[in-house]
C-alpha cells in the first residue's frame, strides 16, 4: 500500500533503517524523516559553526574549540589535507546518535591553492565564462581538500575604494556583479553539488555591506529602500536564480536594522519573495556584534533577534548553542522556527551528498595542474587594464636591449596573490621580474632594483634604482599595494600610493627614459601625480600566481590587452564616491569642485588595446515597439589596426524621464569578441522590455513605463519608444 508521501517500498521500516539513511528516498523526505527523529538539542547544534584547524583569519580570533561536539552542524576547515577533516567527520558519523555529517566551509575567494586574480580584477576581464572556469578549479581543489562549501562569491557593489573590501567584489555596477555572481555560482556548484569536485556557494555579505560609510569597515550603512532594490539586491537575486545554496548575512547596520537581524531582507525578500530554500550563515561573530550595534542588550537577545529574522547558522558567536534552548523554553523562539532553520541546513547537506559520501578521498596531485595554471594565466591577462599608452607608443616593447625592472612589487610574489589568498604560496607565483626575464631574457639584458619598500622612509635603495634606470633603454616601474592593504578591516583614508613610492617615480622620470608604470593593487588608486610621470600605465591588480607571465606577455605584445575597468578611478580621494551610474543632478552636470576637476581619472569601462576598433552606426530592428515585443539592436565593430585583439561592447540604457528617477545610464548587456585585423563583427543586444527596461520600486515591485528610452553604445545613442 502506498503511503501518503508516495513511498511504496517499506523495507527500511521492516529493517529498522531510518529513511534518511536511504539514498533511494527523495531528499526532502529524508530531511523530514531525520528532523522528526531529532531532539531539540540535536537540532540546535545543527545551527552552529565552529572552527577546525589553524585559524588564519587574523581579524577573527574566535573562541578555541577544544572539544568539538560530534553533533556540530558546521566547521570552518583551515587545512589542505582531508585527514583532519575526515577524522572529525568520523566522530560526527559514528559518535553522534543520528550520524549527521558536518558541512565544512572555508574562504576560497579567488582560488584555493591555484590563486587567481582578485575578484575586482576578474571583473575587468569582462569574461564571465573564464571566471566560471576559475571558480570550478577552486571548487575542485577545495572539495578534494575537505571543504564542501566556499564563502564566495562576494557580490557587494562597492563605490568607495577606501574600503579594503572593494578588492573582493566585482566592482561598482549591479548588473556586472549579477553576471559574475551567476557565473561563479555555476562554476562552484557545477551540475550537481554531490559531485566530488563541486562546492556549495555562499553569496555574501547579505546585504549592503559595500555601502559602509566613508569606506570604514563594519560600520553603519545608510541605504534607502529604493537604493537597496536598485543597487545592492540585484546581484543576490541573480545568485539565488543561479541556484546558490547559501548566503552569508552582513555585519553592517542597514538603516537601523543590522543585516544579521534583518527580517525584511532575510525572510520577506530572500525566503518569501525569491523562494530561497537553502540557508544563511552569519558573518563571523555577527550575532554577538548585534550588542555593539545597539540592537540587543545580551547575547541571548541577539540570538533571538537573529534567528527570528531568518538567520539559520551562527558563525562563531556561540549565541545559538548557548541560548536557543532557553529561548524555546521561554516561548521567545518557536520550535517551528527552529525546525525550518534545521530543515534548510539538512537540505544543503543532503544536496551535497554528505549523508551518502561523508568522507573526502585523498587524491594526490590535486593542486596547480597545468590546465588550471593556464586559466590563471589567461584570466590574469584578460584582467589587466592598459590605462595609458602615450603617443610615442611605448608599448608593446619591441627591440629593447636593456630593461630595468624597478620597484617594491617587481620581485614580490606574496603581494601579487592579493588578500584572501587561500592556501596560495608565494613560491608558486611568477613574479613580475621572473615574467620579464622569461619573456625578454633571450634578446635583452634585464637588471633589477627594488628601489624602496612598499611604505616607510628608507631611501637607501633609490641610488641603485636610479643607476639601474640610467643604464636602461626602458624602465618598468612596479609600484602598488601590499596585500594587507586590501580585504577585511583594511580601510585607507587616501587611495594614493605612499608618497615615498611617488618620489621614486618622480626621480626616475627625471632621467628622461621611457617609463612603463606597472601597478599591482587591490583598489582604484589616486594617480594624478603619477600619471604624467609615465609613458604607459598597466593596471595588473593583484593578479595571482601567473601574474608575472601575463604582464610580461602584454609588455612584449604577445598578448594584446583587453581589460576594461569595472570600477571608476577617481582623480583624487576627495571625489569619492564617483561612479558612472550616478543619478542625474538638477543642473544636468555632476557638480563642480572649485579646486579639482569633477571628472574621474579613468572612467568605468576605460581600457586601451594595441589595436584600434571602429564602431559603425548602431541600428534597431524597430524603434517603436510594445511592452511584450522583443527588439534587437546591433552595431558593427571593425578591428582597424594591425593586431588581433578583443573588444568588449558595453550596452547601456538611459531612461530620460521616469516616475522614479533613473541613473544617467545603466549597463544592461555586454559582449567580448576577438577580432582579426580588418575583421568586422556585428554585436547584438536583444532587448526584452520587461527584463531590460523595467525597474523595481521601493517596495520591490517591478514596473515598466511607456515612453522614451535610449540605448547607448560607445557614446552613440539610439532613441526607442515603448508604447502600450
Ligand atoms: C569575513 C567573511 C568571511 C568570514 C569567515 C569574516 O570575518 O567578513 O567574509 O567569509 O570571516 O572567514
Amino acid at each position: 500500500m502506498a503511503r501518503p508521501d508516495g513511498i511504496t517500498d517499506l523495507s527500511h521500516i521492516r529493517a529498522k533503517t531510518p529513511l534518511y539513511k536511504d539514498k533511494s528516498v527523495p531528499a526532502e523526505i529524508r530531511v523530514d524523516n531525520l528532523l522528526g527523529l531529532m531532539t531539540l538539542d540535536e537540532k540546535i547544534m545543527q545551527l552552529n559553526q565552529y572552527t577546525l584547524g589553524r585559524n588564519n583569519n587574523a581579524n577573527n580570533v574566535g573562541e578555541e574549540v577544544v572539544n568539538i561536539p560530534a553533533e556540530i552542524g558546521s566547521l570552518i576547515y583551515f587545512d589542505t589535507d582531508p585527514a583532519l577533516r575526515n577524522a572529525m567527520q568520523r566522530r560526527a558519523m559514528e559518535e553522534s546518535r543520528l550520524g549527521i555529517p558536518v558541512i565544512f566551509g572555508y574562504d576560497a575567494i579567488h582560488g584555493f591553492r591555484t590563486v587567481y586574480p582578485i575578484s575586482l580584477a576578474q571583473a575587468c576581464s569582462w569574461n564571465p565564462a573564464l571566471v566560471r572556469k576559475a571558480c570550478s578549479v577552486s571548487a575542485r581543489e577545495s572539495r578534494m581538500s575537505g571543504v564542501d562549501w566556499t564563502f564566495s562569491p562576494m557580490i557587494d557593489v562597492a563605490r568607495d575604494p577606501r574600503w579594503g573590501r572593494v578588492a573582493e567584489g566585482y566592482g561598482e555596477d549591479p548588473y556586472l556583479n549579477a553576471v559574475y555572481c551567476a557565473a561563479s555560482v555555476k562554476g562552484y556548484q557545477g551540475k550537481s553539488l554531490s559531485d566530488s569536485t563541486t562546492v556549495a556557494a555562499c553569496l555574501k555579505h547579505y546585504v549592503g555591506y559595500g555601502a559602509s560609510e566613508a569606506g570604514r569597515d563594519y560600520v553603519y550603512t545608510e541605504i534607502s529602500p529604493q537604493t537597496l532594490w536598485d543597487t545592492y539586491l540585484p546581484p543576490y537575486e541573480a545568485g539565488v536564480k543561479a541556484g546558490a545554496a547559501t548566503l552569508m548575512s552582513s555585519f553592517n547596520d542597514i538603516s537601523g536594522v543590522p543585516g544579521s537581524a534583518n527580517r525584511h531582507t532575510m525572510t520577506d525578500i530572500l525566503k518569501n519573495k525569491w523562494k530561497h530554500d537553502g540557508f544563511i550563515v552569519s558573518d563571523w561573530g555577527a550575532i554577538e556584534q548585534l550588542k555593539n550595534q545597539g540592537l540587543a542588550a545580551t547575547k541571548k537577545e541577539a540570538a533571538m533577534r537573529a534567528l527570528n529574522a531568518g538567520l539559520e547558522m551562527d558563525m562563531m558567536s556561540h549565541a545559538y548553542d548557548r541560548h536557543l534552548a532557553e529561548l524555546v523554553a521561554e516561548g521567545k523562539v518557536s520550535e517551528a522556527t527552529i525546525d525550518d532553520a534545521v530543515r534548510r541546513v539538512l537540505r544543503v547537506k543532503m544536496r551535497l551528498g554528505l549523508f551518502d559520501n561523508p568522507y573526502t578521498p585523498d587524491v594526490p596531485d590535486r593542486f596547480l595542474r597545468p590546465a588550471d595554471l593556464k586559466i590563471a594565466s589567461e584570466l590574469a591577462a584578460e584582467s589587466m587594464v592598459l590605462l595609458k599608452n602615450d603617443s610615442t607608443l611605448t608599448l608593446p616593447l619591441r627591440n629593447v636591449r636593456r630593461i630595468a625592472v624597478i620597484g617594491p612589487l617587481a620581485d614580490n610574489g606574496k603581494d601579487l596573490l592579493g588578500n584572501w589568498l587561500g592556501h596560495g604560496q608565494a613560491e608558486d607565483v611568477v613574479t613580475l621580474r621572473q615574467g620579464i626575464v622569461s619573456e625578454f631574457g633571450k634578446d635583452s639584458e634585464i637588471r633589477y632594483a627594488e628601489g624602496c619598500a612598499l611604505d616607510g622612509h628608507d631611501r637607501s635603495g633609490f641610488k641603485t634604482a636610479l643607476e639601474t634606470a640610467r643604464w636602461a633603454d626602458v624602465v618598468v616601474l612596479c609600484l602598488g599595494e601590499s596585500l594587507r592593504w586590501s580585504g577585511e578591516n583594511a580601510s585607507r583614508s587616501s587611495i594614493a600610493l605612499p608618497a615615498f613610492q611617488e618620489q621614486l617615480a618622480e626621480e626616475i622620470s627625471r632621467l628622461g627614459k621611457p617609463v612603463v608604470l606597472v601597478l599591482a593593487n587591490g583598489r582604484p588608486l589616486e594617480l594624478n601625480r603619477l600619471e604624467p610621470l609615465a609613458n604607459a600605465i598597466l593596471e595588473i591588480w593583484q593578479p595571482g600566481i601567473r601574474g608575472g607571465e601575463a604582464m610580461a606577455g602584454i609588455l612584449s605584445g604577445r598578448i594584446n590587452p583587453s581589460g576594461k575597468l569595472a570600477i571608476t578611478f577617481p582623480w583624487s580621494t576627495g571625489q569619492i564616491p564617483v561612479y558612472y551610474n550616478r543619478r542625474k543632478s538638477g543642473r544636468g552636470h555632476q557638480g563642480f569642485y572649485q579646486d579639482i576637476t569633477s571628472e574621474p581619472m579613468y572612467p568605468f569601462g576605460h581600457g586601451l588595446s594595441y589595436t584600434t576598433f571602429e564602431y559603425g552606426e548602431p541600428t534597431a530592428s524597430k524603434t517603436e515597439f510594445r511592452r511584450n515585443e522583443k527588439i534587437k539592436v546591433s552595431v558593427p565593430v571593425t578591428n582597424t589596426g594591425d593586431m588581433e585583439g578583443a573588444e568588449t561592447v558595453l550596452w547601456f540604457i538611459s531612461d530620460p524621464y521616469c516616475s522614479i528617477t533613473r541613473p544617467v545610464r545603466e549597463l544592461k548587456h555586454f559582449e567580448k569578441r576577438s577580432l582579426k585585423p580588418g575583421e568586422t563583427a556585428v554585436m547584438v543586444f536583444n532587448i526584452d522590455p520587461w527584463r531590460d527596461l523595467s525597474y523595481v520600486d521601493s517596495d520591490g515591485k517591478r514596473f515598466l513605463e511607456t515612453g522614451e528610452y535610449n540605448v547607448i553604445v560607445n557614446g552613440m545613442k539610439i532613441r526607442l519608444n515603448l508604447t502600450e
